[in-house]
């Protein structure tokens, strides 16, 4: 059974300007140890999504509605407020880009990390302090016994966000997302994380969620990939079909025209215009104004989301095949 299961999972918000469709019919499952990217351009949903799966859309302005949304068989829709606040921080964690948003900044770090493993992991103050050094030490924060007296603001950005990914795997949780965790990291505190999650994968058999900007991190990190398009997966597969044989224009695009995500830069290629702002489901493929592919049948007809191979579909209706890489 899939750790996570999301059937047809759909995120509006009504403000005074209308309602946007944050996320838009989105499916996938994720397995025990399996490590998905959530890739795409800023406003597409990869936010959304992960906030909708651990039920953080705030409320009334924001709706979540899927036909499934499960997490270890038990539907998350259904669950209770206090249910899940009690799933969230033991079972599954997220790391969000700002850690000043999740940090208490009037209680010390230790203070704020030794609390989350008496309280879940039901730690006496010894154990828990030892575990703390322990997981401060695992993200690479030296001098970690002394830390543990230190406020927020004492720390870096990049300390900070180190402490948040401690908190969020000091529960072990069977499920991570990271939302963009390391990309105010420099590169080799942000290798050290990617190991440690690697390792956290293989050995402790955690789901990762990893949304991030970087295609060259996601490229090797994730074993597949999501792509999100105005809160649509618009192409879907293990990390080398989709980054050494992209399906969809939009994939391409952000890919540049050299599919070769190991001789590129790895960031996303900027795309000319803008991404639809939607209220209601597209008709049309929603990147359909902007593809540098398109054919006559992307006028007149919706792409269905097929499976190319097994296990790599999108929803596109342009043949690629001449721009994959011939080396893969
Ligand atoms: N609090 C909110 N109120 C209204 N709309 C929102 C809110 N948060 C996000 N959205 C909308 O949801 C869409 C997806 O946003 P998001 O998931 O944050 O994108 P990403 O993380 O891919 O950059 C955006 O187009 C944005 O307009
Ligand atoms: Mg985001």
């Amino acid at each position: 059974m899939p750790l996570l299961e999301v059937e047809g999972m759909r995120t509006r918000f009504s403000t005074d300007r209308g309602v946007t469709l944050a996320v838009d019919e989105v499916s996938f499952s994720l397995e025990p140890g399996e490590i998905l990217g959530l890739v795409g351009e800023s406003g597409s949903g990869k936010s959304m999504t992960a906030m909708s799966i651990m039920g953080l859309v705030p409320h009334p302005q924001g709706e979540v509605t899927a036909r499934r949304l499960r997490f270890d068989g038990q539907d998350l829709l259904g669950l209770p407020a206090r249910a899940m606040r009690r799933l969230r921080g033991s079972r599954m964690a997220m790391v969000f880009q700002d850690p000043m948003r999740s940090l208490n900044p009037v209680l010390t770090v230790g203070w704020q990390l030794t609390e989350v493993l008496r309280r879940h992991r039901r730690l006496d103050r010894a154990a828990a302090r030892r575990r703390a050094i322990e997981l401060l030490e695992m993200v690479g924060i030296p001098n970690a016994e002394k830390r543990l007296a230190a406020f927020p603001h004492q720390f870096s950005g990049g300390m900070r966000q180190r402490v948040m990914i401690a908190i969020a795997l000091s529960c072990e949780p069977q499920l991570l997302i990271a939302d963009e965790a390391t990309t105010a990291l420099d590169v080799t505190v942000q290798a050290q994380i990617v190991d440690l999650v690697r390792r956290l994968t293989q050995e402790a058999g955690t789901a990762v969620i990893w949304i991030s900007h970087d295609l060259g991190l996601v490229a090797g990190l994730c074993d597949r990939v999501n792509v999100m398009y105005a809160g649509r997966v618009v192409e879907s597969g293990g990390v080398e079909d989709v980054f050494f044989r992209p399906s969809h224009g939009y994939t391409l695009g952000l890919m540049g025209s050299t599919p070769r995500i190991d001789r590129g830069t790895g960031r996303l290629t900027p795309i000319e215009g803008l991404p639809p702002q939607t209220s209601k489901p597209p008709t049309l493929c929603p990147f359909l104004p902007r593809c540098r592919v398109a054919v006559p049948a992307c006028e007149n007809l919706m792409p269905a989301f097929a499976e190319r191979q097994t296990g790599h579909a999108a929803a596109c209706q342009a043949d690629l095949r001449r721009f994959w890489s011939s080396a893969a």
